[in-house]
């Protein structure tokens, strides 16, 4: 039997209202979890919220409540939104719940009595001073203000001098970085590894396990003058939620016997990669299996935040698409681990494309056929069909080729199988052509076509389900199968379905959406373009065009259109990433003269940081690079 399967999700500040990064990071986790289930392991899910400290007593004050009614309020949006997005987790804990805050404070007790390994307490009193951003919730360094400001709230930080305890940190940093460097402790994706080794080689301090200003938190029990610090609290919740300190056979068996999986985002990988690691070593608790982090995405290119006004609202693409495309089109928008960016404009025509015309047409052409021409049956199936072993064989590979991605956290690459599968039957339908074959009077044959496809859907169905678990059973009833019939063992045999059986068609399962017009477009400041597509002369001044010299030239490993190129712009090198490598060599283009605009934000292309853009000419198929005409040096500026 393999080990049973723990995933959780951070917990959410409620401060705000969820938006669309905190839905992909739970949809993937609901996801991961039911996929672990279909392959007949036992799964826990936790997700929930984080509700002490200053940040959200703010946000309560600022509504004019008490912090806990306050987050009795914006709880239920989480609830509801997940409920929207049919994820089903196991156990949703917030950090004010009773259960919560007891198992804290013995972990609390445990570890003040506790010592590292060469008999220093863990937990010591001290004196803390140092610049604090309230929105932070942190104290920040010297470095990374910007002009005396905090760089995500523009404010300015307090200085803050109290007495805190402090954790001993230093004393596990070496041990961690044995772990990771050894993979006992997985993080994932490798460069994300890469950067928390990189963090361990940095002058890390102990950190403050407790403080004294924060009314709105756990209060120390060796010394209630003091609330724990934060990220204690909040870390906790992942052995506090499956019964640390309260139900010792669930913790173990959650715990110590199960694998544990941690998923979030980058923003918060040296909590999860560092501190909550050594919290755990100096509890003497197992460490969690695997921490994979993925990336941070854009909206249309740009940083989600309210004062964009792009944050996207997960019930609204609920209301345009339906929970099941919504899960679908979040996690098929870039690789999963990777940064990237959501276009809304996209996810319409997405929709239209993978589940209007590639799943939802194949399943209502093929079960319309059955209905209207074999009584709504399950015809007989017919050997020697064309491209139908190719079929089977695929059909019957597609199972295991997606477990193995989700084993890997390929989420996009275990979608886009199951996806591929479907695109495939729809080529066999189309090759086959089974409604000339009724006209042509060979209708068992037409019979085994329609058997095929039904069979490759139901296959898809199955391994689709924690994608789309609605949509998947509904497509499941066409051919009269119930839930029950979800197990990865059933999508791994192809002639399952009883001919005879009776075929209820439903119209369509995803309705075509009109891409005229885009409803779930957020709210976001206007450019100044005018009606007519000019730009004014201000908009112009903002690029910055500057001559740029290649100084190397490689072609990005994994593409055939990408080259990555070092460039000289005049005051500095930089690395960019160019869709040129069909027109031009590396070669040829080395020690080339180009154009190039130094001012755009850096972008991850394929998981590569890119500076800047090349300027091209295209028409005809063709592409040049546009180059200065006369021998300028890098850096002249264009204008
Ligand atoms: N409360 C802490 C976490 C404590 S966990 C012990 C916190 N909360 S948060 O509300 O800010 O959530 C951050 C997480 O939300 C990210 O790690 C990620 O899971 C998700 N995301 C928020 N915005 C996102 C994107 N733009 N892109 C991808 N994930 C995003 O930090």
């Amino acid at each position: 039997m393999p080990k049973p399967y723990y995933v959780t999700t951070p917990i959410y500040y409620v401060n705000d209202r969820p938006h669309i990064g905190h839905s992909y990071t739970t949809i993937a986790a609901d996801l991961l979890a039911r996929y672990q289930r279909l392959a007949g392991r036992e799964a826990y899910f936790l997700t929930g919220t984080d509700e002490h400290g200053t940040k959200i007593a703010e946000a309560a004050a600022a509504a004019g409540k008490a912090p806990k009614e306050f987050c009795d309020e914006v709880v239920q949006h989480f609830k509801k939104a997940w409920s929207a997005l049919s994820v089903e987790y196991d156990d949703f804990i917030r950090t004010t719940d009773r259960r919560h805050e007891e198992a804290v404070q013995k972990l609390l007790t445990l570890l003040n009595d506790a010592r590292t390994d060469n008999g220093q307490t863990v937990i010591y009193p001290g004196v803390y001073e140092g610049i604090y951003c309230v929105g932070c919730e942190k104290f920040l360094t010297e470095k990374e203000l910007v002009d005396g400001l905090c760089p995500n709230h523009k404010r300015k930080p307090e200085i803050l001098k109290e007495k805190n305890y402090f954790f001993r940190l230093t004393a596990y940093l070496d041990r961690i970085k044995t772990l990771i460097e050894s993979n006992e402790l997985v993080i994932l994706p490798d460069e994300r590894r890469r950067e928390v080794l990189g963090l361990l080689n940095q002058d890390l301090g102990d950190f403050s396990a407790s403080r004294e200003r924060v009314e709105w938190g756990i209060p120390l029990p060796f010394d209630p003058s003091q609330s724990a610090y934060v990220w204690v609290d909040a870390l906790s919740n992942y052995i506090t939620a499956i019964g640390y300190g309260s139900d010792e056979t669930k913790f173990r068996k959650w715990w110590y016997d199960a694998e544990v999986v941690h998923l979030m985002a980058k923003d918060i990988l040296k909590f999860h990669c560092i501190y909550w690691p050594a919290i755990l070593m100096a509890a003497k608790l197992p460490l969690p299996e695997t921490i994979f982090v993925h990336g941070f995405f854009t909206v249309d290119g740009e940083k989600m935040s309210k004062s964009l006004g792009n944050m996207i609202d997960p019930n609204d693409l609920v209301a345009q698409f339906g929970a099941d495309a919504t899960r679908y089109l979040l996690l098929t928008q870039y690789p999963f681990g990777a940064d990237g960016d959501i276009q809304v404009s996209r996810l319409a025509t997405k929709y239209n494309s993978d589940l209007a015309n590639d799943l939802g047409n194949l399943v209502s052409r093929v079960a319309k056929m059955i209905v209207a021409n074999f009584d709504s049956r399950v015809p007989t199936p017919v050997k020697n069909l064309e491209g139908l072993q190719e079929l089977i064989e695929s059909a019957e590979d597609v199972p295991d080729k997606i477990l193995g991605h989700i084993n890997k956290f390929e989420i996009t690459a275990a979608i886009e199988e199951a996806m591929n599968l479907v695109r495939m039957t729809n080529r066999f339908f189309d090759t086959n052509a089974p409604w000339k074959l009724v006209k042509n009077g060979e209708k068992e044959k037409a019979g085994g076509v329609l058997y095929a496809c039904s069979e490759v859907i139901r296959i898809a169905a199955i391994m689709l389900s924690p994608v789309m678990p609605n949509k998947s059973l509904q497509i499941l009833s066409i051919f009269g199968l119930g839930k029950d019939h979800l197990r990865k063992e059933n999508a791994a045999i192809f002639y399952h379905l009883e001919p005879g059986a009776r075929v209820h068609f439903v119209e369509s399962i995803f309705p075509r959406q009109d891409v005229s017009e885009s409803k779930t477009e957020p709210s976001r400041k206007k450019t100044s373009e005018s009606v007519d597509g000019l730009i004014d002369f201000a908009d112009f001044g903002k690029l910055k065009l500057v001559v740029a010299e290649v100084l190397d030239a490689e072609k990005l490993s994994g593409s055939d259109k990408l080259l990555r190129l070092q460039i000289d712009i005049g005051e500095e090198k930089r690395q960019i990433i160019a869709g040129v490598a069909e027109y031009y060599s590396p070669e040829e283009i080395k020690g080339k003269k180009i154009v190039v605009v130094k001012n755009l934000k850096p972008a991850k292309i394929r998981g590569v940081e890119s500076n800047g853009m090349l300027l091209a000419a295209k028409k005809d198929g063709r592409l040049c690079l546009v180059v200065p005409e006369s021998d300028l040096p890098a850096g002249a500026i264009i204008s």
